[in-house]
């Protein structure tokens, strides 16, 4: 042990020099960055690439779906998808959403966005996937296509025309950039008035 010492203290400016050495190759190994630092910071941009749905057409061709008695139930009924006492996961349905007239200038993006149409809105749309739609939630879990669905099976198959116009929602959505209150998204009425418009599909 003494012997070791007293090579140490003969050699310390080397050994220096070598643990120099060896931090210089670690940091080298980690990219010149010094491994001890914080992580670099996660970017997460927000996401403006996603396709918005149509407002218009959910609110007169879609909502109404889920206030209609398919078997025994609504899809909106308390215990299975109400928004207050429901058990539905998260597809969440306020029973006494009114529809809002889209062309009346005094319905800004920002007056809808706060009322009980548009949580059911953005809470149907959450339930769909835009690069498939007919593998969106909405579709397969009232259908039981491949899971389980506490409800059972809601829908007969894809010529159920409550099938035929949520498909129809999901595969047409608002034009890229534009937002879910695209006048463009009118022309998925026939005529193409969301107003008085019939629901194409
Ligand atoms: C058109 C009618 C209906 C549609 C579109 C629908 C759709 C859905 C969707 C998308 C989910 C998944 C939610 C999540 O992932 O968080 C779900 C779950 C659920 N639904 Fe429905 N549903 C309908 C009717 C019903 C009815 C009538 C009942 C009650 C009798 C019901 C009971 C449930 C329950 C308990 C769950 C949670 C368990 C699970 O994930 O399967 N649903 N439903």
């Amino acid at each position: 042990m003494y012997a070791l010492t007293i090579l140490l203290r003969h050699h310390a400016k080397a050994v220096r020099g070598c643990a120099h050495g060896l931090v210089a190759l670690l940091l080298a190994g980690c990219g010149g960055s010094n491994p001890l630092d914080n992580p670099p910071d996660v970017s997460n941009p927000a996401n403006t690439s996603g396709q918005k749905l149509s407002f218009a057409y959910f609110q007169r061709c879609i909502n109404p779906i889920f206030n209609t008695v398919l078997g025994n139930n609504t899809c909106a009924a308390s215990g299975c998808h109400d928004d207050r006492d429901g058990t539905g996961g998260a597809l969440r349905i306020v029973r006494s959403a009114q529809p809002i007239d889209v062309t009346n200038p005094a319905n800004t993006p920002d007056v809808i966005r706060a009322s009980e149409m548009y949580r059911n809105f953005y809470s149907a749309q959450g339930m769909t996937l835009l690069s498939s739609p007919p593998d969106s939630r909405l579709l397969t879990k009232p259908l039981v296509r491949g899971v389980l669905h506490g409800g059972g099976q809601i829908f007969s198959g894809d010529q159920d025309p409550n099938v035929r116009r949520i498909l129809y929602w999901i595969s047409n959505p608002a034009p890229q950039g534009q937002d879910e209150f695209s006048t463009a998204t009118y022309n998925m009425f026939t005529p193409a008035d969301p107003n008085v418009g019939t629901c194409n599909s």
